[in-house]
């Protein structure tokens, strides 16, 4: 603050000229017309009128000025702060009420909306078929059966007839469970469903007829067309008088239940142990149902324009599989099959890759009718 002076003129004093107090006036209104909201507003507010504002300096200004003085500078910086607080004010409220109107948008409750929607999930499309797999058989009197994982190498090779150092064992690349520190336990994951047809002989008279889905394990990296942990599903039929012409009925009702009207199956020669004789199953080609053979024009990437895909095995049930489970292979005869489901899947939707339906992404369980 200037010391008292006698002649001080406020015309004189540099923050008390008239246009030096218009000017702080209108710079103040400027900045209160360009806050765009109640913070920046909040700031100029202490700008322009706090106690360091050019405004409130100039006021202390005042005291220093002589008597005749005082009263008129008084006036105008009286007036200048009056207008910039009028001002304030009307921008306050401005802003307030946008602040109102946008927090009644932006936290409005539609009370429209459904209450009670929550992703409700729905089952995998591998979970679905294979319960369809299931159900086309249980209309025909089949039992569902179930087996353990985990499973003994006696049920998963010995009583299928696979001898004990017969290359057939490595057919299949097996996880070998260790126990007690032991590697060969004699405990294996099942890498077939087989399994489950000894423990749906054993102690059973026939006739034995069971579908069984199930999850089996093999030493193979995931990739588009492997991966370690799969699903089968294997059938077991024993009693007496079934020939292979009851196989291929049951596998020609299969496919037409399953993939519609007109399917049809063919049997190609092949080797298990627990069958004899073994064959191949072939399904004409979901896809192209067998026209892109010979035709150029129309290729298949499904089944490499062979109009057929590979389903699994097949045959009638050994004989010493029959002996190994107590039943009488004089009296009864059998039949069984055991096919890949994710393979079936991707014919039947065309997926061009394993990957897919094993990892559990829901874009791609969605277009299967799951509901979010
Ligand atoms: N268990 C065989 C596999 O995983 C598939 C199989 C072939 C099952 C012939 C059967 C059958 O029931 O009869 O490779």
């Amino acid at each position: 603050m200037s010391a008292p002076n006698k002649s001080y003129d406020p015309v004189e004093v540099e923050a008390l000229k008239p246009e030096e107090i218009e000017r702080m006036r209108d710079e103040a209104v400027a900045a209160i017309a360009a806050a765009t909201d109640l913070e920046a507003l909040r700031e100029v507010k202490v700008a322009h009128t706090g106690d360091r504002s050019p405004l409130a300096l100039a006021n202390r200004e005042i005291g220093a000025l002589p008597p005749h003085a005082k009263a008129d500078a008084g006036k105008r910086v009286g007036q200048a702060r009056g207008a910039v607080n009028k001002a304030l004010k009307a921008r306050q409220e401005e802003l307030e009420a946008e602040r109102d109107a946008r927090v009644l948008v932006e936290e409005a409750v539609d009370v429209t909306l459904p209450y009670d929607r929550r992703p409700a999930g729905a089952r995998h499309p591998m979970t679905s078929f294979a319960d369809r797999i299931a159900d086309v058989f249980a209309a025909l009197g089949y039992r569902v059966a179930e087996g353990p994982e985990v499973e003994t190498e006696w049920f998963n090779f010995d009583a299928l007839n696979f001898p004990p150092d017969h290359p057939a064992r490595e057919m299949q690349d097996t996880f070998f469970v260790e126990r007690d520190g032991v590697a060969d336990s004699g405990v294996v994951l099942r890498t077939h469903t087989s399994p489950v047809q000894i423990r749906s002989l054993i102690g059973q008279e026939p006739p034995v007829y069971v579908i069984c889905p199930g999850r089996v394990y093999r030493t193979d990296e995931l990739d588009a067309t492997h991966t370690p942990v799969f699903t089968q599903v294997e059938l077991l039929a024993v009693d007496e008088g079934l020939t292979m012409a009851d196989l291929k009925g049951t596998l020609d009702h299969m496919v037409q239940a399953l993939f519609g009207e007109g399917m049809r199956t063919r049997l190609r020669p092949n080797f298990f142990p627990f069958t004899e004789p073994s064959a191949e199953m072939d399904m004409v080609c979901y896809v192209c149902r067998g026209e892109s053979v010979g035709n150029p024009d129309r290729p298949c990437r499904t089944c490499s324009s062979e109009g057929w895909i590979e389903l699994g095995g097949c045959g009638m049930v050994n004989p010493r599989v029959l002996t190994a489970c107590g039943v009488d292979p004089e009296k009864y005869s059998g039949f069984a099959f055991g096919f890949g489901i994710e393979r079936m899947l991707m014919f039947r939707h065309d997926i061009e890759d394993m990957r897919d339906i094993v990892e559990g992404d829901v874009r791609f369980t969605l277009p299967f009718g799951m509901e979010i």
